[in-house]
């Protein structure tokens, strides 16, 4: 349901009336009412009357009946109340299906893009989790996504890599079920050993040249990897598959062509031996220029060159209509100038957005990047299992980790010795461990910094996903309890109001995220839902009810345990029956 739609459909033409044109009512919800208007306000300048004059004519224009109850306030805000019978039918027939939607877009979104050859680790995290997300929404929402994996599968550090393989295969058979011992070894040697870095050279040269048994050697290593990521994936729960991985290499054949077209089109220039382009607007810290290279001074096309290409075909082969990057925020600069060149070269028109969803960094306690103790980048299968083993241990003593959980944990009216089952239970303890670790990323503001803290985002109470699959889980459980059903929504206590009023937000919010991709706002919601269902269960006894009020308010329930499942389900975090 989209209250602030329907409140903005009903004042919109009193509104009209009263300004002499269409203006946006601006209806939000409110600590002061429902819902408010404060259009009256900006209103009175250009009208040059008093705002509550205006507030006032436009209510008694408005046709509300049956709707809200709108009262004048402080200078002149709008406020509306909306008809309990209104909401109580709307919370009965919310079906929590997918915004109406215009023309459904095709939308490709980059994410994950780890580098071959390498194990998936800390930096890896964001992208994959938030990419998941947008994909997840957007896919819900009834656009076409398309993932694009741009799996780092190409350039010099190959040379490398193959010699490596080449040189270690007959020694050790399995060479690479390792990546990482993998990549580190040949980096070793290609920092040690002359001969070496001259043989890694000539094999960058011999992959790019097409030689066929290097171009075998090479497929072999990004099948490898591929295998590997899809369980790293699959463990995390994400959305993408085998099909998704379009790495820098598929877009090589491009390269020529695209700066052929730049080139043509006199977007191009030589500076200091490499071919840039300078897009209007960008300069550095003297005012000069700043270039974007696409062709190197050894004759090697660039990071740049490869999402010029990716760009262009995304538009002109996959017709997308939005673009979006899940990238960290120092690819800032690249991305705006990557846009830009593309607009000059007329590959990205007006009527397509490219949007680069940025993410800051995860920091360790100290505020410098999260780290190991030695020193190195975190893994992600250790991070993934040190969530899960705490996930476990905490709820086999939910009391120890926060004693303010344990009113949570043990429903007094339940003979449902949830806590103890979770350790015994290692699907549960796996999905509470990683929907942590996913929550926590999800509900910091994207583009900031965050700290990681095992213990803030393992807490069970407060803002975090092990709170939240909690509180579904104990929704169910009051079903476990009951032969009776669901029947229709009566409002009786204004915690049942409350509660089927901030049930019925779920559109706007999802709407919302769809756009802004902004998964906070999703994350602060479906916390909200929790908190009005616990004031509600304090308040309203449930299956002691009289039969009709306990119908009614058993569909508050329902309803509430479908919220929270579809809300962290859109996150990518699952909610297991019992906890
Ligand atoms: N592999 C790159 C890196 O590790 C990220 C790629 C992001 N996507 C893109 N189209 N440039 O930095």
């Amino acid at each position: 349901m989209n209250f602030e739609a329907l409140l903005s459909e009903r004042l919109a033409p009193a509104l009209e009336a009263v300004a002499g044109r269409p203006v946006d009512p601006i209806v939000r919800r409110s600590r002061h009412a429902d819902f408010q208007s404060g259009v009256a306000l900006p209103l009175a300048r250009h009208l040059g009357r008093a705002p509550r004059e205006i507030a006032s004519e436009v209510v008694a224009r408005a046709d509300l009946a049956g709707v809200a109850v709108a009262e004048i306030s402080g200078p002149g805000f709008i406020n509306l109340t909306l008809a309990d019978e209104l909401i109580a039918a709307a919370a009965g027939a919310e079906m929590l299906g997918p915004p109406p939607l215009g023309k459904p877009q095709t939308v490709v979104i980059d994410y994950s893009a780890p580098n071959v050859a390498k194990e998936m680790h800390i930096g890896n995290l964001r992208s994959t989790v938030i990419g998941d997300a947008a994909a997840r929404v957007l896919d819900w929402c009834g656009h076409t996504v398309l993932r694009a994996n741009h799996l780092g599968d190409w350039g010099t550090s190959f040379g490398m890599l193959i010699e490596h393989m080449i040189e270690v295969d007959g020694t050790a058979a399995d060479s690479l079920a390792d990546l990482g011992a993998f990549y580190q070894a040949a980096r070793a040697k290609f920092g040690a050993d002359e001969d070496f870095r001259t043989r890694a050279r000539l094999r960058v040269v011999a992959l790019q040249s097409g030689d066929e048994r290097t171009l075998a050697l090479w497929r072999r290593l990004v099948g490898e990897s591929q295998r590997y990521l899809l369980t790293a994936y699959d463990r995390l729960g994400t959305t993408l598959t085998a099909s998704d991985f379009v790495g820098e290499s598929f877009y090589h054949e491009m390269l020529a062509s695209v700066v052929d077209e730049l080139e043509a089109k006199g977007l191009l220039r030589v500076s200091e031996g490499a071919l840039c382009a300078f897009p209007a607007g960008f300069t550095g810290r003297d005012g000069e220029p700043l270039p974007l290279i696409v062709r190197k001074s050894d004759g090697g096309f660039s990071y740049a060159a490869t999402d010029l290409a990716a760009l262009r075909h995304r538009v002109r082969d996959l017709h997308a209509d939005r673009l979006l990057y899940v990238v960290g925020s120092p690819q800032r600069d690249h991305f705006r100038m990557v846009f830009a060149v593309a607009r000059d070269a007329g590959w990205l028109p007006e009527s397509v957005s490219a949007e680069h969803v940025e993410f800051g960094s995860i920091l360790g306690a100290d505020g410098k990047m999260f780290r190991t103790r030695s020193g190195d980048s975190v893994k992600l299968a250790a991070l993934l299992d040190e969530a899960v083993a705490r996930a476990a241990a905490l709820a086999a003593d939910p009391t120890a980790a926060d004693p303010t959980a344990a009113s949570l944990a043990a429903d007094p009216t339940a003979a449902d010795p949830t806590a103890a089952s979770l350790a015994a239970d290692s699907a549960v303890a796996e999905a509470v461990g990683i929907g942590a670790i996913k929550y926590a990323d999800l509900s910091s503001d994207r583009i900031s910094d965050y700290v990681f803290d095992w213990d803030r985002m393992l807490a069970l109470t407060g803002n975090t996903g092990p709170y939240l699959q909690m509180a579904h889980a104990r929704v169910l459980g009051i079903f476990r309890r009951t032969d009776a059903v669901p029947g229709p929504i009566r409002l009786g206590e204004p915690s049942e109001r409350a509660l089927a009023l901030e049930l019925l937000a779920f559109e706007p919010v999802v709407t919302g995220v769809a756009s802004t991709l902004e998964f906070h706002r999703l994350t602060g919601y479906l916390y909200a839902v929790a908190a009005a269902f616990s004031s509600f269960y304090e308040k309203c006894p449930v299956l002691t009810a009289a039969p009709e009020v306990r119908a009614s308010r058993l569909a508050l329930c329902e309803l509430t345990a479908r919220t929270l499942r579809l809300g962290l389900g859109l996150l990518g975090i699952t909610t297991p029956d019992r906890l």
